[in-house]
């Protein structure tokens, strides 16, 4: 079998152009959505995320602020500068760029922003209403999966997903979401015994470990679909997933190349939550 690969790039542009044409319908009304990130010290990676994020705004019609701010920034002069953005009319997104220099802390940096304008997801008050079913920002590269395969019309309902990984950001909230899409869920982590025994059983495999190449074609069920959520290098300084591409493609049904899979995503959902709050003002 050769699997379909998942053009995740030619998905993200669909929902753009759909998302542009509700951003006018929202500029007509008056409401421009606005996006302010906020942007400490000088991880290269961080800036590079950035400049994409303010760019993906300007596509689509996004006002965006973008604050960058040295490594030394004090935590009160963060914290002031969140409470700013929270009063301002028309911020509807914050957005604070992770990780953060050591000094400042992640927690009561997310939890300072309003639940109303976290337009990441990380809020406790949103990741509490997500994993009761309740509506919510849902944190963007899972909730770009879920659009993702809904899109491919691959449905999770009664399949067994197995997602790898357990971060806050990625692995939880896709084991969270799949399970809201009536999927039986199971989450294996760096500590899981004999890991393929699971990825094995999988319909459905999230790989969100952050290995290079980690799981390989045997590591999967033919016909599995697998979503590599992964931005690795491999030995030759080449971007590649978790997930030996070249081999898993030859057993799965359908599989996400990286890039050009998840990573598009993301940034689209971080667009789609955004005009999603902006929608809240003209309610
Ligand atoms: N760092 C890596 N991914 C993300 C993300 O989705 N949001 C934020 N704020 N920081 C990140």
């Amino acid at each position: 079998m050769t699997a379909a690969i998942i053009d995740g790039k030619a998905i993200a542009a669909d929902i753009r152009t759909g998302l542009k044409e509700e951003i006018t319908a929202l500029s007509d009304k008056g409401v421009t959505p606005g996006l302010a990130v906020v942007l400490v010290g000088d991880d290269q990676a961080s800036h590079t995320y950035v400049r994409n994020k303010e760019k993906a705004c300007e596509q689509v019609g996004i006002h965006s602020e973008v604050y960058r701010y040295p490594a030394d920034l004090t935590e009160e002069e963060l914290l002031k500068k969140i409470e700013e953005l929270n009063q301002a009319e028309h911020i509807h997104g914050i957005l604070v760029q992770l990780p953060l220099p050591a000094h400042l802390s992640e927690e009561k940096v997310i939890d300072a922003i309003v639940p109303e304008k976290d337009v990441d997801g990380f809020h406790p008050v949103n990741v509490g209403k997500m994993v009761i079913g309740k509506e919510a920002f849902y944190s963007c590269t899972p909730y770009g999966i879920i659009k993702m395969l809904e899109h491919e019309d691959i449905s999770l309902e009664g399949k067994h997903v197995v997602v790898v990984g357990r971060s806050n950001i990625v692995g939880k909230p896709a084991a969270l979401l799949s399970l809201q899409a009536h999927a039986t869920v199971t989450v294996c982590h760096s500590r899981t015994e004999n890991l393929s025994d699971y990825t094995k059983q999988a319909d459905v495999v999230i790989a969100a470990v952050g290995r290079a190449k980690f799981l390989k074609k045997e590591d999967f069920k033919p016909g599995a679909v697998i979503v590599d959520v992964g931005m690795n290098r491999d030995e030759n300084g080449k971007l590649c997933g978790d997930v030996d591409f070249e081999s898993a493609k030859e057993t799965a049904s359908a599989i996400t190349p990286v890039p050009g899979g998840v990573g598009p995503m993301t940034i689209t959902m971080l667009l789609y939550n955004t005009v999603q709050s902006a929608k809240q003002k003209i309610r």
